[in-house]
């Protein structure tokens, strides 16, 4: 159930290969269950050949399906890839000067992205926002809160994302709060756009050659 998987992943470290949630659909931890059960086809259908995965190659995914606010977690290496469709209200966030004075690294500097992700939304398209979802503090698995809330995960929440093993928190583009046990921001993968709608994890746009290795910190 998309619901409970995604509670679920809170506290475990990855890259872990056994947990059944191995590609679920988070609305946010408090998704009607219904919702849940409507996706489930939508799951199927963009669940990768499983040789493919066996052999760590690119994994394939058609964004075009997830909507507006709604965040698929694929796995690749071994690791869960977040897959975020993001609203225009949250591409507005992520230029809100508040939030950006309360980030660490803010423009990226540090090499957590690939060149062609080290823009203001850390994404090829803004509006897809494509990170591996480990924390950099010690691996656990940050929970998907995208909308703003005066209390929930903590006081004054902005949206993004939050580690509950020690309380790191990620705006919605995986950057890092200053103040809290995760140093760097959440790494994003290589990754191409095969068409307007379809993605491929694990390998760069034409003409690049960013190796994944050279990140600062996974
Ligand atoms: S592992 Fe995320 S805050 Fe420690």
């Amino acid at each position: 159930m998309a619901t409970g998987e995604a509670t679920t992943t809170a506290g475990i470290h990855a890259p872990e290969g056994t947990r059944r949630d191995f590609l679920y659909i988070a609305t946010g931890t408090v998704a009607a269950v219904g919702a849940a059960a409507v996706l489930v086809p939508l799951i199927a259908q963009m669940n990768p050949d499983a040789s493919t995965l066996a052999a760590g190659g690119p994994v394939d995914l058609d964004v075009g399906k997830i909507a507006p606010g709604q965040q698929v977690v694929i796995r690749w290496r071994e690791r869960p890839i977040f897959v975020f469709h993001r609203t225009p209200e949250t591409l507005q966030t992520l230029q809100d000067p508040k939030l950006l004075s309360q980030l660490s690294d803010p423009n990226s500097r540090e090499i957590q992205q690939p060149p062609y992700a080290t823009n203001a939304t850390r994404s090829i398209k803004p509006e897809f926002g494509v990170l591996v979802g480990i924390c950099t503090h010690l691996g656990c698995i940050p929970m998907f809160y995208p909308q703003p809330n005066a209390s929930t995960p903590v006081t004054n929440w902005l949206g993004g994302y939050f580690c509950p093993c020690h309380g790191s928190k990620y705006d919605p583009a995986g950057r890092v709060f200053s103040g809290v046990p995760a140093p760097y921001n959440l790494p994003v993968p290589p990754y191409t756009f095969l068409s307007d709608t379809t993605i491929r994890v694990g390998e760069n746009p034409s003409g690049s050659t960013w190796d994944f290795g050279s990140i600062r910190q996974l």
